[in-house]
């Protein structure tokens, strides 16, 4: 589950804690810490969103859905457990900013979580080869393919790329199961994916294009804004492919080692 891969907290660290979500969208998240059993899981988000995810989950008694900013945050500091944001920050115009405020509104005690998109680089073998670097030159022309559908699609007027993510993109969506035809939908603005549900790729092709801004790192960037903020027990977690993903506490732990190591099938190409 993604909540799981990209944050690895453990239940006693959700169970009766104040947990809050910075862009909470829909809700798929705070649905996950109000099922774990957190005293109240907030979710804020700048947008309507937030009547969605009341619609949604409106009726659980730990659960609260904020519209705010999460540049000035009507919370006091320190008043929440736990903080986190997965997906969210990189779409903000200054996510280093967004992710110190999501510091200090934690308390002493707490923990910070963040997931944002991993600088986009063709997942390469250590070792060089002239089909690793082809392989290499192919991702690249597809980043470019993107940014070059994405000059317009994020300039259209809404409703016109909504009615085009809705009615489009699931044609493509099953085009792309097709051997060979399914070359046709790198023709237009699309991510779609071959094992998941039509409607992740009606999402993501609206998340991936819609957005005007994408901010991109690397681990070792995060890492620093963990350590700057002066969080400690830093974890960097092994999630999804495409993500940065890390946790830090604000009081320093006996670390569990055990916890993260992770039984690695080893590197291709060493
Ligand atoms: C890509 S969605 C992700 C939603 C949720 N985290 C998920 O993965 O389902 C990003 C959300 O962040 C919200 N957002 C962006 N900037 C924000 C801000 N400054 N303050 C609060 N919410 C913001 C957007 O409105 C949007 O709902």
């Amino acid at each position: 589950m993604r909540w799981d891969s990209e944050l690895d907290w453990q239940k006693s660290e959700v169970k009766d804690k104040l947990v809050i979500e910075f862009g909470s969208g829909a809700g798929r998240f705070v649905d996950i810490v109000s099922r774990r059993g957190a005293k109240w899981a907030v979710g804020v988000d700048i947008t309507g969103a937030v009547d969605a995810a009341m619609d949604n989950l409106g009726d659980r008694p730990n659960v609260i859905f904020v519209q705010a900013d999460f540049f000035k945050l009507p919370f006091r500091e320190g008043t929440f457990d736990n903080a986190y944001s997965i997906g969210v920050l990189h779409h903000t115009p200054d996510p280093e900013t967004a992710f110190h405020n999501m510091t200090k509104i934690v308390n002493e005690e707490g923990l910070v979580g963040l997931s944002v998109y991993e600088i986009s680089l063709y997942p390469r073998p250590n070792r060089n080869t002239l089909k690793v670097v082809t392989k290499d030159l192919l991702w690249t022309l597809n980043l470019w393919r993107c940014e070059f559908f994405r000059f317009f699609t994020s300039r259209m007027p809404e409703g016109l790329f909504l009615a085009y993510c809705k009615y489009f993109v699931p044609i493509l969506h099953y085009i792309n199961k097709v051997p060979i035809l399914r070359y046709i939908r790198y023709l237009f603005p699309s991510t779609c994916y071959r094992t998941l549900p039509v409607e992740w790729s009606m999402l993501d092709t609206h998340d991936s294009y819609a957005t005007k801004i994408v901010h991109q790192y690397r681990h070792k960037d995060i890492f620093q804004w963990f350590l700057k903020a002066k969080l400690f027990n830093i974890v960097v977690h092994n999630g999804r492919a495409g993500w940065v993903s890390l946790t830090g506490s604000k009081k320093e732990k006996p670390y569990q080692h055990e916890r993260y190591v992770v039984a690695s099938p080893g590197i291709p190409g060493t």
